[in-house]
């Protein structure tokens, strides 16, 4: 039998990767093997965000995530439907609403068309994305200055009454982080006490050849399962570019732009180093041995992209670079990293 991830890690945790637009639309593709042969699951990379699924108060636009609906029943897989409520790409007129009781009745008919329409067909939400600092205290979005912390309530209660059978997921990024981790403590233990559903947390896991470590990872994986909920890595990619704030401390971040098309910010223009291949692989196989030592507590790992031509790291946080943050190169094939994972499972 051929020798996939999905195979591999068929006992332990789902394996999935986003898809962008172009990749849903596609079919008979070089995507839609690899996505076959070796994925179970899949992420929406943007078109279920409420600036492209609900762009005006009275309209939805449905098209394209019907399209991926159909694609991963096609394919039997494990279907994420991301995100229902999140500060950004949200559409302007929701960005504009100012009144708490009016706020809260769009957050209900936009919760109740979306995962009515894909009850029973999409299997996890992220309901709320990013809701928090990077000290744990709660971001100030416009749902947060209008409503306060209630929003998450709400929008929790309403998706478990729209789809009683769906995970519901709290998503964010650098869950890692000791600070933000007892911010989702407190979030997750604060809906429990309300008797409010929520199955997981998903740790987006957006790092790099050196952070976050393990034992950082390890720990937020340990608290979130003491609270009885599952953890999911829900955006994993591994950049290997240098950060532009690395290099100049804080003035940088001002001006991103000004290291495009800089040579020292874009070190592998066609290929990896041997090295780098090197080093890409001994931080995957790190990673996933991680994973499995935790499959108990872990029930999914989705990597944001397909392939390394794909991923919004060529563009973040600078445009035009050539990232390497997958298990499949620009062609296609397989990494050195990708074959480093299987051999966990297959020796
Ligand atoms: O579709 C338009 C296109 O019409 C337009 O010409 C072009 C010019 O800018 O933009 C295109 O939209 C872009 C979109 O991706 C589709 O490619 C947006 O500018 C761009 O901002 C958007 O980036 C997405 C990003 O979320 C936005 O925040 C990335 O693809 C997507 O990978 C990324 O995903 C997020 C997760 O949802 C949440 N966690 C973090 C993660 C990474 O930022």
């Amino acid at each position: 039998p051929p020798i996939s991830l999905k195979e591999s890690f068929k006992n332990d945790f789902y394996i999935g990767t986003a898809l962008s637009r172009s990749q849903i639309n596609q079919s008979n593709s070089k995507t839609t093997a690899l996505l076959e042969k070796e994925f179970n699951a899949i992420t929406p990379e943007n078109d279920m965000k409420w600036e492209q699924i609900h762009p005006q108060k009275d309209t939805f636009f449905f098209d394209v995530a019907d399209k991926y609906v159909a694609l991963g029943e096609k394919h039997n897989m494990h279907i994420i439907g991301h995100t229902l409520v999140w500060h950004s790409q949200l559409a302007p007129w929701m960005q504009e609403v100012k009144d708490s009781l009016t706020m809260a009745q769009y957050i209900e008919t936009h919760i109740n068309t979306i995962v009515k329409r894909y009850k029973g067909k999409i299997h996890t939400w992220d309901v709320v994305n990013e809701a928090l600092n990077e000290d744990g205290s709660f971001r100030t979005s416009n749902f947060y200055e209008v409503m306060g912390e209630d929003f998450i309530a709400l929008a929790f209660k309403l998706a478990a009454k729209a789809d009683p059978d769906a995970k519901l997921v709290y998503n964010d990024y650098n869950l890692w982080k000791p600070e933000k981790r007892a911010g989702v403590v407190k979030l997750v233990k604060n809906l429990q006490a309300q008797g409010i559903k929520i199955d997981g947390v998903g740790m987006q896991a957006h790092w790099s050849l050196e952070g976050p470590t393990l034992e950082d990872i390890e720990n937020s994986i340990l608290a979130y399962a003491a609270l009885g909920v599952k953890v999911s890595f829900t955006e994993l990619d591994v950049t290997v570019l240098p950060n532009p704030w690395d290099l100049d401390g804080a003035a940088v971040e001002q001006s991103y732009a000004q290291f495009e098309g800089d040579p020292k910010m874009n070190p592998y223009p066609v290929a990896l180093t041997d090295a780098a291949q090197m080093q890409l692989a001994k931080r995957y196989e790190d990673i996933f041995k991680l994973f499995l030592k935790h499959k108990d507590k872990i029930e999914r790992v989705t990597f944001w992209g397909v392939n390394d031509g794909q991923t919004w790291l060529n563009n973040w946080p600078i445009n035009g670079r050539t990232n390497h943050p997958l298990l499949f190169d620009r062609n296609f094939e397989p990494k050195k990293a990708y074959h480093t994972v299987l051999a966990l499972k297959n020796k």
